[in-house]
């Protein structure tokens, strides 16, 4: 790419996980830096908070703030990565533990040390294989090198880091049902407050924060959250890995500064709609967020402000794009079953209403839908967002009720024919 790139610039081999090839384009300088240059924790924090960095696993709380919610006078402090990864349209993460798992080592060690934890851990996705056995090879190495573990570069500093391996659940994604599924609870989220910087691992004070927030750690420490801060729009800056699936000639994952152009990105990165097929819509952030039309991205560029504008989200990067021709009943109802399959059942609202959103949907899909079934999908979220413990319920309603406002007359065609408008359509 041109211009700054934190995770791709270096040609990318089948050897770039290695502590070798980390090292050779330059990692662990940060870590050095920070411990052998005269780096305090908070000069660490400092560097974070000044890079304007917000969390990239979906909700954009910025890294900086949350450090400094941590108190760190407390006897111990925990730090837990969130590589669970489960939004369907998302593998950035996945890219990182595998291609670069170094950086995010590093990464984990300097956020380690800004915050005084002597334990890390790293919850990873249960059905990451590779991305796990590079991880974990990395940690060999690091371990090896004296790069993990007692005094670290001959200093005060030690840390140990743990990978912890997720069973499958994508609600454990969510940080206080990973730190419950850490400690060997059932996945439930908790209720907050109390928040995991003030009550969260064992009780302790913890800080959780996504796989691509902690691998940027190092270039900022390197390069000065002055110049983190300069890249891309102001008021949330930085790269940021998009992972473009769906209708697209060449689909992958593409770091570009934010304030990048949606339809860019799409049209030209990633080679345009596949087969030459017209663009019907674009889900921007992960498959939770609401979908936009192709009119409605037209000027939409890659940042929180715009992003809000057109009314949808960031959220973690996922952008899936969806051709002409694509029926919108079925596309929902495949995100909706995966919802009502990962809620965890804990609150009433969503355990049961994402359920009734997939069977209705379902109904409707085998030709029996009924004249009120578009009004109860617009009721049922209203009855969940807002009424859970965590976000899982909105994750779910999100997608419905936008797909029923912008594609209503797809749902009525399907309801009253009992099949899709789009059946035999498809662009040439
Ligand atoms: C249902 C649900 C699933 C989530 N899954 C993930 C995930 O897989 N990875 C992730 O980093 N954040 C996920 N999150 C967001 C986390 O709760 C949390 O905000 C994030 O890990 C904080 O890291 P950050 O501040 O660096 O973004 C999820 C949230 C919800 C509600």
């Amino acid at each position: 790419m041109r211009g700054t790139s934190i995770f791709f610039s270096h040609t990318v081999t089948n050897q770039s996980h290695t502590l070798h090839e980390y090292r050779t384009r330059g990692g662990y300088g940060g870590l050095t830096r920070a411990l052998t240059g005269g780096m305090q924790p908070a000069d660490v924090e400092k560097e974070v908070m000044a890079s304007g960095l917000q969390g990239r696993g979906g909700a954009g709380f910025p890294v900086g703030t949350k450090w400094s919610f941590v108190n760190k006078k407390s006897p111990v402090i925990y730090l837990a990565c969130n590589a669970d990864e489960g939004e369907p349209g998302t593998f950035k993460d996945r890219w990182i533990l595998e291609h670069s798992p170094h950086q995010l080592i590093e990464g984990v060690l300097l956020a380690s040390y800004a915050l005084g934890v002597r334990h890390a851990f790293i919850y990873i996705r249960g059905e990451f294989d590779l991305p796990l056995r590079r991880l974990q090879g990395a940690l060999d190495e690091a371990r090896h090198a004296g790069l993990v573990g007692e005094r670290i570069f001959g200093t005060e500093f030690s840390c140990d880091i743990v990978i912890h391996r997720g069973a499958g659940a994508y609600v454990c994604g969510e940080e206080s049902s990973l730190l419950n599924s850490l400690e060997g609870r059932k996945g439930f989220p908790r209720n907050k407050p109390p928040f995991p910087a003030v009550k969260g691992l064992y009780q302790r004070p913890t800080v959780v924060n996504n796989v691509e927030s902690l691998a940027t750690v190092p270039w900022i420490i390197v390069n000065g959250g002055a110049a983190y801060a300069a890249i891309g729009v102001k008021k949330n800056p930085g790269t940021r890995l998009f992972g473009i699936s769906g209708h697209v000639e060449r689909p992958g994952l593409y770091e570009r500064p934010t304030g990048y152009p949606l339809k860019k990105i799409i049209e030209v990165d990633a080679g345009g709609v596949l087969g030459g097929r017209r663009l019907k819509a674009v889900i921007p952030g992960g498959s939770s967020t609401p979908i936009l039309t192709a009119a409605e991205i037209v000027n939409v560029t890659l940042d929180v402000e715009s992003m809000v504008r057109a009314g949808s989200m960031m959220g973690s990067g996922g952008i899936i794009v969806i051709a002409e021709g694509t029926c919108m009943v079925r596309l929902l109802q495949v995100l909706t079953r995966f919802y009502a399959h990962e809620s965890c059942g804990q609150c009433t609202p969503c355990r049961e209403g994402t359920d009734w959103m997939n069977r209705i949907l379902e109904r409707i899909l085998a030709g029996r839908g009924v004249a009120g079934d578009l009004a109860a999908l617009r009721a049922i979220p209203a009855g969940i967002m807002g009424n859970t413990v965590c976000a899982l319920g909105d994750a779910a309603s999100m997608p419905v009720l936008s797909f029923i406002k912008k594609f209503g007359a797809e749902f009525d065609y399907f309801v009253e024919h009992g099949r899709s408008m789009n059946a035999g359509r498809l662009a040439a």
